[in-house]
């Protein structure tokens, strides 16, 4: 008999993979949430030269220590005493979500995820053996959890609380007195704050406002360099925590999931930071541009209304579509030549939504926003037909 084990048949694959499936090559894609850009020219020169050098070993788990030293130093800002003992290189800022799970929570431990959430999280946490308990991000709100939502939904088995500001998917941010709060809720229930902020390098209108040096060190941040440096299929992140003893546990976590981070590339990302550090807002203004153009499009649509988001490069609009789930409106999108993802591959919450990823080009974006205008007008006028 086969068998599998009941973590592995309790997790679905996501909707946004299933959506990306389905589109025909002409799709306009709004779907995949990576940049349409490549990684500096001067990182692939270095990742390539590394590899001659002879850096295809394994490395200490916690990895490169000059890589290390570099990014503690660009949090000094924040925290001054920062060293190579609070960073751990990781494969990736998923890789890095698991270690902390690994790490923080036990079976029937709680930790509350905001919805609409990033796919990964609940099972990311149901693979740990705990729980996840979903605090609402509203539209009305702006996507940002108020204090007493929160308050409902902690409890005694409440271990961790995580947040991710710049969202995805719904591009919300966190002024300096929304983080403050945030900051206090999880202070006064004594959790482990786990921040996700692997979008700090896109952020528009105002900088971005990390949960680091906030006045709380029972936290950790995720990082990544997937969106930074535009590498997502490099596979490459880390974890920062000024704890000490919760930077060890996750190390030995890192340890066991994949050894040590990929050697070579190291050294590349090194050279992007050092030789590259303006690359991230070069592609940052791209952004910005495409974000006011599908933001101008979504909300002169009637039945459609969109935040401006100030971070990430996604906006998730709410959308009238009567009769239809979020699901159906996304699959009738598709075929009129536009993948986005329906607002419940994120959670529940997200229905009534759509998700549009802003990462493909002007041009791309005004041609899919034209099918997007002309299927939900189509819908609205068979709805008044019935
Ligand atoms: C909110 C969030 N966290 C983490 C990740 C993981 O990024 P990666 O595994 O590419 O580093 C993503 C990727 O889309 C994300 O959107």
């Amino acid at each position: 008999m086969v068998r599998f084990s009941d973590r592995s048949n309790s997790i679905r694959p996501t909707g946004v993979r299933r959506m990306f499936d389905m589109a025909g090559d002409d799709a306009v894609q709004f779907g995949l949430g990576e940049p349409d850009f490549q990684p500096p020219e001067i990182a692939i020169e270095a990742f390539t030269r590394a590899m001659r050098e002879g850096r295809n070993k394994y490395t200490t788990t916690a990895g490169l220590p000059e890589l290390r030293r570099k990014i503690a130093s660009m949090w000094h800002h924040l925290v001054p005493t920062l060293d190579e003992s609070n960073i751990c290189i990781t494969m990736s800022g998923t890789n890095a979500l698991l270690d902390i799970f690994l790490a923080t929570v036990n079976p029937g431990d709680k930790v509350m995820i905001p919805e609409p959430y990033f796919p990964l999280y609940p099972p990311d946490v149901v693979i740990c053996g705990g729980q996840p308990s979903f605090y609402p991000c509203k539209f009305e709100n702006g996507f940002v959890p108020t204090i007493s939502d929160l308050e409902e939904i902690v409890d005694d088995n409440t271990v961790a609380i995580l947040y991710n500001f710049p969202s995805n998917p719904t591009g919300g941010n966190v002024n300096e007195e929304q983080r403050d709060e945030l900051v206090e809720f999880a202070r006064s229930h004594d959790l482990w704050l786990i921040s996700d902020e692997v979008y700090d390098r896109i952020v528009y209108d105002a900088p971005h406002v990390s949960f680091l040096g906030a006045g709380y060190d029972k936290m950790v941040m995720i990082q990544s360099f997937s969106k930074t440096f535009a590498m997502t299929g490099w596979r490459i992140g880390y974890l920062l925590s000024p704890d000490d003893g919760l930077m060890g546990e996750l190390t030995k976590m890192q340890y066991y999931v994949t050894a040590c981070s990929n050697d070579a590339m190291q050294y590349a990302v090194l050279e992007a930071l050092e030789k590259a550090p303006e690359y991230p807002e070069e592609m940052c203004k791209e952004f910005k541009e495409r974000r006011d153009l599908i933001c101008e499009r979504l909300n002169s649509i009637p039945g459609v209304s969109c935040h401006v988001p100030t971070g990430a490069f996604y906006v998730f609009p709410k959308v009238e579509a009567p009769g239809l789930s979020s699901d159906q409106l996304a699959i009738k999108l598709l075929e009129e030549g536009v993948l986005c993802s329906p607002g419940t591959a994120f959670g529940e919450a997200g229905e009534g939504h759509l998700r549009f990823a802003y990462t493909i080009g002007r041009d791309d974006i005004s041609r899919g926003m034209d099918r997007v205008e002309k299927a939900l007008a189509g819908l609205t006028g068979s709805s008044e037909l019935d």
